[in-house]
Order: C-alpha cells, then structure tokens, then sequence
C-alpha cells in the first residue's frame, strides 16, 4: 500500500497534487510519501513485534538525508556500506550502536572511521576483512563488534544480478567454513563476536528462500554455541520484494515474514537484525516525468519522455518493470495504445517499457513511474550531462525540495582545467 492516489481525477502525493510539485521545481523530479514511509517501517517493526529486535533501513535503496531522518525518528537503526554512507547516517542523527557496516570491500579508512565514530557491529564476509579488523582495533586498543556473514548456498529465486546467497556469489563465507572461521575470529585480539549474518539477495518474492537460509543459521547457532561462541545477534539481512505491478500477485508480507522468523529463529533467544531497503522506500516513491514527444515509427509509437536511464536505471539494468501512469486520471472505459516507453538519452538501452499498453498520451502530459522510491535516485548518474533530478518529500498536504536540481554551471565547475591547458 502507498500513499500515491487520484483524488478528483489528478494522481497526488498523500495530498499534494503533482502538478503542483512539476510546475515548482520541473520535470523530471523523485517524490517521496513520509506516510508511505513511516507505514512500511513500521510494519516490519511490528512484524518482529515479542522479539527483541532493530529494524536497520538498507540505506543504499534511498539516502537522502531527509529520508534518513524520517526513519530515525521512529527509532529505526541503518544498514550502511561505505564510509559515505556511514558518515551520512551519523549526520542524519542515527545514533553510532545502531549503525551496522556491511559490504565485502571494507578499506581500512572505513574500518578506522567507523571504529573511531563507534558502530553496532561489522558484518564480516571475509577471513582478510576480519584480520584487518583485528590489528586496527588493536592498534586503536579498542574490541570491534562483529558477526560473520554467512553464505548458505540458498537460491533466492531472483534476478541474477541481485542475487547474493549462492556458493557462486562473492558475498559472505561458505556456510560450510564457520566453524573454522569463528574459531579464527576468537583467537583474533581486536575482535569480540557478537553474531551471524546473512543475507541472500534482492526482491525476494517467496518465503521459501528465506526459509531455507535461516534454518541454516539456526542450526549454525547451537553448533556455534557448542564450541563456546557467543551467539547474542541475528543479523537476517534485507530482500523482503514489493509488487512492482499492480496485477501481479502480491509478494509476502512484512507479517508473514516476521511469523517465518519467529519460527524458524526465534526460539534461540538472540537479539534480531533486518536490514529491509526496498520494501520501506520503493512504494514510497515515484519518478515524476513529462512527454517530449509522441513519435510514430514503423509500426510502434514511441513516447518520448524527459526521464531517462540515467534518472532510473532499473529496466535498463535489470529489465525491471515500473507500473507508469498518467498523472490526469484516464476517463472510465477510456482506449488504450502500445507504446514503447523511451528518455532522450543517445542509447536504444534508454528504454523503459516495450509495447505497453497506457492510455493515450500527448507532448505535455505528465506521467508517473510507480515504485521507484528504492535503488531509483541513489542508482542516478549524470550521463549525457543531464542534471541528477531533484528529491521532494511530501507529508500531508506539504511538500519539500530535499535535493535540489544543480544547473549547468554548478556541473561543469566540478571539473578543473589542468595548467597546460
Ligand atoms: N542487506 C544487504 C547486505 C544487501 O546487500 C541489501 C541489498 C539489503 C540488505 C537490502 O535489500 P532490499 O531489502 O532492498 O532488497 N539495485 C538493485 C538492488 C540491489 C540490492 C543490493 N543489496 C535493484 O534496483 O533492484
């Protein structure tokens, strides 16, 4: 559920209309719904409801800081993986233990700086990264709080580009390797095990998957307790997938995924981590976009419009699907035409749909591209030197710019011109 709806035949942002957002800051433009937000955190707080627990938003699916913001007011903790992103959470206001640093690529700057501005844990996904670890908190004379990401060899039943849980993927240590893994983490100095992680892909739309994973670690647990580690935390990543079309059948719930984990781990007694990203913000925003042009071409129309691959990479990437829809609601009953979705960028992969049927459109409609809260402005390049677009975030019936568009000069001033030139 979102918050995006048409009241009196005009799509609006909770109760903003959005030609009033188009006509203020232009097109295209990200737009965010806090309540959508707020409903989406929530829901996965309370689904873990009687278990002790700390929702962490998986910040890379949408980091402005107003979003950020947004989250942490409702106690929520952050997922981050670079020193970017940390620093973005602690300026947002995250207190430093609910911060936990995931990513197979730590530096030694991140280590150093997440250690010196104190973090809940790092999850670990490698015996190189966990030795580092070691001799910086050493060095430091501090103990680094760390679970160990696990690889479960579980197929996640998703794209291939994002998935995460297969022997064949980079992330994480075999399953089959923890026993000796945390037995090398205790003997190491700078480090104090708290837990495991795992996490085995993205846009997860069966529960199965889940499942299997976390039996894996429920089990990993007693065996780790056996030898004598100190199992408090469950870190059971993100991947919790949302209905990017509306016809389509819906994926699990936040509820039935938080019964899945009460059933499968909550008899251990561990403190549980998750780390959703794109079922918190992905309904909470859309791509707000105006048609250029509608053009006939041999046998298919083209509509033209000023968003582009660059603004959301998702279809040409991933060949996602994005419900898209006139922002003027489409009389009932009214005709609809194929059309093949398209920005102005100088490649045939700026495509966004092929042959889809919308209702008819002319140069000047605006349209809206449903789902693209998550791994939308976050993914956005400036390719073809085209502006990042602006952010607004609507709560009620206000509205706010939370990143403005930069012009031409504040871009090209970036560069600098070598003295030989
Ligand atoms: N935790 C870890 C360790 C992750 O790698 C990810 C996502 C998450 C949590 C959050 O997963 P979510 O709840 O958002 O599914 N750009 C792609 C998605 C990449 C996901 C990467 N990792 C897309 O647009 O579909």
């Amino acid at each position: 559920m979102d918050h995006f709806d048409y009241k009196n035949g005009v799509l609006c942002a909770e109760d903003v209309p959005l030609p009033e957002i188009a006509a203020e800051v232009g097109t295209p433009a990200y737009v965010y719904s806090t309540a959508t937000l707020e409903r989406h955190y929530r829901l996965f707080d309370e689904a873990l409801d009687g278990l002790p627990h700390l929702v962490c938003y998986a910040m890379k699916a949408a980091s402005n800081q107003a979003i950020l913001k947004t989250l942490a007011a409702l106690g929520a903790g952050m997922d981050v993986v670079s020193g970017g992103e940390y620093a973005r959470a602690v300026a947002a206001g995250v207190a430093p233990d609910k911060i936990v640093f995931a990513g197979v690529g730590k530096t030694e700057a991140e280590i150093r700086q997440a250690l010196t501005g104190g973090l809940r844990q790092f999850n670990v996904e490698s015996e190189p990264e966990l030795q580092l670890i070691s001799r910086i908190a050493a060095e430091m004379g501090v103990s680094a709080p760390v679970t160990i990401r696990v690889n479960p060899d579980v197929d996640a039943k998703t794209h291939a580009k994002i998935a995460t849980g297969k022997s064949e993927n980079k992330f994480g240590i075999p399953i089959s390797k923890a026993r000796a893994v945390y037995a090398e983490a205790a003997a190491l100095p700078g480090i104090e095990v708290v837990g495991i992680d795992v996490h085995i892909g993205s846009q997860l739309t069966e529960l199965a998957p889940f499942e299997a994973a976390y039996r894996k670690v429920a089990e990993l647990t007693e065996t780790l307790r056996g030898d004598g580690h100190d199992i408090q935390r469950l870190d059971l990543g993100g991947g919790l997938g949302i209905p990017y079309a509306r016809s389509n059948s819906a994926p699990p719930l936040p509820t039935e995924y938080g019964a899945l984990i009460k059933e499968t781990v909550g008899h251990l007694g561990c403190e549980i981590e998750i780390e959703p990203g794109r079922l918190i913000a992905g309904n909470a925003g859309i791509l707000l976009s105006r048609v250029i042009y509608v053009k006939e071409g041999e046998g298919r129309r083209f509509l033209i419009l000023d968003a582009a691959m660059n603004d959301l990479i998702r279809p040409a990437m991933y060949d996602a699907w994005h419900d898209i829809v006139p922002v003027i609601e489409p009389a009932a009953g009214h005709e609809r035409t194929e059309y093949d979705v398209v920005g102005p960028v100088c490649e045939s992969g700026d495509t966004f749909a092929k042959g889809r049927a919308m209702p008819e459109l002319q140069a000047g409609d605006l349209v809206a591209f449903r789902s693209a809260g998550a791994y939308g402005a976050v993914m956005s390049s400036e390719y073809n030197t085209r502006p990042l677009i602006p952010e607004i975030l609507v709560k009620g019936d206000h509205h706010a710019v939370i990143r403005a568009r930069p012009n031409f000069d504040e871009i090209i001033s970036r560069d600098s011109i070598p003295e030989w030139l």
